[in-house]
């Protein structure tokens, strides 16, 4: 359970909460009404999405293992996901996914004609990976656990490819998130096996950072400002997610 939530929490949250520095370059990254948008089905709780929510989830692709761990899209050209996913292994990206056990994500009626239906996926090769130059892959504290990876080709946005905002406005970048929800979304891999051939999302709550050290303590494990934790603290699941402070 904690794997799970771990491995596909930083899909999303990594997402949202990465701080950038004064001197990134903004233009590069969609304005502010042209990220983050998907038509929104507000259930939450572990549920499916629908065809067509969080536009900008990936999948990577590696050469010998298939899927192994999932991304966000951030522009036409980049792809955020977590540094412990990155190695010389990973050789494209998969955009545009719903169920990965289908080649046609349809939803409605099941009558021909009448379901409504995603565009087929697409397969963009990885040009570079840049991984974050403080992570340690042997460190189990995980810091810097963000990379990103360029892709070969510029996408094509679709109403199911889209990429989502980063939080380069000074008011998010100075926020505390604590008792706020987050929405982590993604298909959810164990070291095994896809738990979820469809893509899901689940709402937790965000802790604060003390309570987070205390849980965290036990397994010799100290969290940084440069890190948030969500999860329910009753079942002591509690999971933390890099931030990089830049
Ligand atoms: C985007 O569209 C252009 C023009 O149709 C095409 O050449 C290019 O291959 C597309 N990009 C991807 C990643 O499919």
């Amino acid at each position: 359970m904690f794997r799970r939530i771990f491995l596909s929490l930083y899909i999303l949250l990594y997402s949202c909460s990465v701080t950038l520095s004064n001197e990134i370059k903004t233009n590069l990254l969609p304005a502010r009404r042209k990220c983050g948008q998907h038509e929104e089905d507000r259930i939450f709780g572990g549920t499916k999405t629908t065809i067509e929510e969080f536009p900008w989830l990936v999948l990577l692709k590696s050469a010998n293992n298939g899927f192994t761990c999932g991304g966000s899209l951030i522009n036409n050209r980049y792809v955020l996901t977590a540094a412990h996913c990155v190695s010389e292994d990973i050789v494209s990206v998969r955009l545009g996914e719903y169920n990965l056990e289908k080649d046609e994500d349809c939803e409605g009626d099941d009558t021909p004609g009448l379901e409504y239906c995603a565009d087929p996926v697409v397969n963009v090769e990885v040009e570079e990976r840049i991984v974050h130059e403080g992570f340690d892959s042997r460190d189990r504290n995980a810091y810097g656990d963000i990379a990103l990876l360029r892709l070969k080709k510029e996408v094509n946005y679709t109403k199911f490819i889209q990429p989502i905002c980063l939080p380069h406005f000074s008011e998010l970048r100075t926020k505390n998130f604590e008792g706020k929800k987050a929405v982590v979304a993604g298909w959810g891999r164990t070291e095994k096996k896809w738990e979820s051939e469809v893509k899901l999302k689940v709402e937790l709550p965000i802790q604060s950072n003390e309570d987070c050290s205390e849980i965290y303590q036990q397994r010799e494990i100290n969290i940084k400002n440069s890190q948030i934790c969500v999860g329910e603290k009753r079942e002591r699941i509690l999971v933390k997610v890099t931030v990089v402070v830049l």
